[in-house]
């Protein structure tokens, strides 16, 4: 399903990801979350915008001191005074942005399009000039005229930009779309391309594959999409869908999953959200009879993903959608065998009382007791 071999990953936790809604990570907890990132196996790591505030700069020093096996990028605007600020930092890689849209060229920064274009051109050329590679994202890309973004496009590349990157800054693109325009792009390009998805309408995850199946090389992640309003593709979804549907034997340690999610939400304060795919509460547990009973006989019927390629654990909740089987099944595995008949009746009390929505262990050998003493 994917035509190319080389597919790589960005991730941008520590610089859109801070972005996101009470959200300020502290330099002890980039620190942390770079470092796992890197053992977790990505291809680039944003360490942040050093223009942002001193602690954002801090931060992107001592990150780029650090010895990582990711490239480190430094984020800026297409200006000299951010570009020396990671030449001085001493970042390799750094992603300069310039929105390309209209909309972009009017109420950002009132300018033309060929205004536009020799701002850009200036930007390659002098972080070039000073060293740096550079991947050249153009904002808004998704509402950008092809024409244009094509034009942008061989104009950085001509620069000596290393790196193109297309964002869909809002999110408000299609899969559908998003091949057209990238696989567009791919083709009128030799350097390679790089995607940049929001989830505005739910449809990040499916837009960066989309891309990589027309021949984009990098997608940026975040861990638990973070990002600013819906955020971007989460590392999650989008690594267990290239190794689980697209069968792509990435570098990614995916048993790593779990941690990630949990550091990210204790560092972010956000709330878990128990149906996200993957990392939520609930992505491999089993509620309805019929479900549980398949799964007791082949987790297949009912997991895409096995809870084991992530470090989890496969669970079923006991309630009135229970049947027989789920609840025999929990019965055996907390030691308490049981006759049909009982299994029955226990089954019954079970359905009659609606408002217990998750039966414990200890409420189940409540109810054994008093069921099998009433005989
Ligand atoms: N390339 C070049 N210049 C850009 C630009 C780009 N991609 N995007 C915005 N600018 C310019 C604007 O034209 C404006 O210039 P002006 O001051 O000459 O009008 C300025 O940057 C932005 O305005 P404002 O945010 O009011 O400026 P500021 O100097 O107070 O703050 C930041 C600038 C970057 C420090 C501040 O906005 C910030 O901390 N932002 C967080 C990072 C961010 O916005 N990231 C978006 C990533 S997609
Ligand atoms: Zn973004």
């Amino acid at each position: 399903m994917l035509t190319h071999q080389k597919i790589e990953i960005l991730d941008s936790t520590l610089r859109e990801g801070e972005q996101t809604p009470g959200v300020s990570f502290s330099l002890a907890q980039k620190v942390t979350l770079a470092k796992r990132l890197d053992t977790f196996g990505l291809d680039f790591i944003e360490l942040g915008h050093p223009a942002v505030s001193p602690d954002v700069y801090e931060a992107v020093e001592t990150l780029n001191d650090l010895d990582l096996n990711a490239n480190k990028m430094g984020h800026g605007r297409a200006n000299k005074s951010d570009i020396n600020d990671c030449v001085a930092i001493g970042v390799k890689w750094m992603g300069i942005f310039f929105g390309t849209s209209l909309l972009s060229l009017k109420h950002k920064f009132n300018v033309s399009k060929l205004e536009a274009l020799d701002r850009i051109e200036s930007a390659i050329k002098y972080g070039k000039d000073k060293g740096l590679k550079l991947r050249f994202t153009a904002e808004d890309a998704s509402r950008t005229d092809m024409d244009f973004l094509i034009q942008v496009g061989q104009l950085v590349q001509k620069a000596g930009a290393d790196r193109f990157s297309l964002a869909d800054t809002v999110g408000c693109l299609t899969p559908t779309q998003t091949k057209k325009i990238v696989g567009r792009i791919v083709s009128e390009l030799d350097i390679p391309v790089h995607v940049h998805c929001h989830n505005d309408f739910g449809m990040a995850t499916a837009n960066a594959l989309s891309a990589l199946e027309v021949g984009a090389q990098c997608v940026d992640v975040s861990v638990n999409g973070l990002g600013e309003r819906c955020g971007l593709p989460p590392l999650a979804e989008v690594v267990i869908a290239l190794s689980n549907i697209y069968k792509i034997n990435g570098p990614w340690k995916l048993g790593m999953i779990p941690e990630l999610t949990r550091l990210v939400e204790s560092f972010s304060n956000l709330e878990p959200n128990s149906n996200q795919p993957i990392v939520g509460k609930n992505a491999f547990t089993h509620k309805a009879g019929l479900h549980v009973k398949a799964v007791v006989k082949e987790p297949k019927s009912y997991e895409a993903i096995s809870p084991e390629i992530v470090n989890r654990t496969r669970h079923f909740v006991i309630d009135k959608f229970s049947g027989k089987v789920a609840l025999k099944n929990r019965l055996l595995e907390i030691g308490l065998k049981i006759s049909k008949f009982d299994l029955i009746k226990i089954l019954k009390e079970i359905k009659s009382q609606p408002e217990k929505v998750n039966w414990t262990d200890k409420e189940l050998r409540h109810l054994y007791e008093i069921v099998l003493k009433e005989g």
